[in-house]
């Protein structure tokens, strides 16, 4: 379904945020991408979703499919129009609108009586953005945002849902009920899914294939199971030593400036 050949992508004509990355999303698969700060996962999101233009950044080689067709180069409304939608980094919600008005914001490519089914759709599926539809975004909770992101993002029916860091700042509790929701998508409604975390041990927990990018590039790339049991990995993402004892985040940074996985 979705298919990133080779992409790499420069920001003001010098910065090479992404500079060899290549992946695929087969139809109703969950896919994690993984990786630490400035790895550029968002970078690929943006690319993908067609809103690199407005940072001045640019996929300057490599290859970008979704059912066969290239995206390089589309409009931002024909890319959620052809099925795939992001939930960006930080929600991004219109702050002083209301829920159901941010709701509503999703559902611009689609006819009038369809954004009325939807929207009876995402309060089914979380009760808790049903109960805040009428009050002002901006003083919802972190985890009621993250809902009403995912849920403006299902109101244009997407094949694909690209999520960046949905687990952002959140609290473990409403982090489960997020991957739980996540999960339930795929299950119910056959929704691919794009998942960019920080948080390794859940999306691996949840996802069918992963892929671990370092500085603009696929370092790593395999079964959840076979990446939870890989040593690097469990040092640098999970936070683990050999003996199984947590280390500090000190020492985890400290590793990971010092070793990379290809140099
Ligand atoms: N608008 C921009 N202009 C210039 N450079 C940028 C821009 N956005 C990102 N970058 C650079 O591109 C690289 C990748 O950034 P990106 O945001 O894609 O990483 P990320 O993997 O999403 O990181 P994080 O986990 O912190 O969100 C970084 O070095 C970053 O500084
Ligand atoms: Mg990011």
């Amino acid at each position: 379904m979705l298919k990133v050949t080779n992409a790499q992508i420069v920001y003001d004509n010098v910065i090479e945020a992404v500079r060899d990355v290549s992946f695929e999303v087969r139809g109703s698969q969950i896919v994690a991408l993984l990786g630490s700060n400035g790895a550029g996962k968002s970078t690929v999101l943006k690319a993908i979703s067609g809103v690199l233009y407005p940072e001045d950044g640019e996929v300057q080689s490599g290859a970008i499919e979704f059912d066969g067709r290239s995206l390089l180069g589309a409009a931002a409304d024909k890319i959620v129009r052809s099925g795939i939608v992001q939930v960006p980094e930080g929600r991004q919600l219109f702050d002083e609108l209301t829920v159901e008005e941010n709701l509503l914001m999703g559902g611009y490519t689609q006819p009038v009586s369809v954004v009325k089914q939807n929207l009876e759709k995402v309060y089914d599926l979380f009760s808790r953005v049903a109960e805040r539809r009428s009050n002002v975004a901006g003083y919802l909770s972190g985890g009621e945002q993250q809902m009403v992101a995912v849920g403006r993002a299902l109101m244009s029916d997407p094949k694909l849902l690209m999520l960046d860091e949905p687990s952002l700042g959140l609290a473990p509790q409403i982090i489960e009920e997020i991957f739980q929701t996540i999960v339930n998508l795929r299950k119910e409604r056959d929704v691919s899914i794009l998942l960019v975390e920080q948080n390794a041990r859940l999306a691996l927990e949840v996802s069918d294939y992963a892929y671990i990018m370092e500085n603009g590039r696929v370092v790593m790339d395999d079964e959840p199971a076979k990446l939870l049991e890989n040593e690097d990995v469990k040092e640098f993402y999970l936070g683990f030593s050999d003996g199984g004892t947590r280390k500090n985040m000190r020492d985890v940074k400290h590793y990971k400036r010092r070793k990379r996985w290809l140099s």
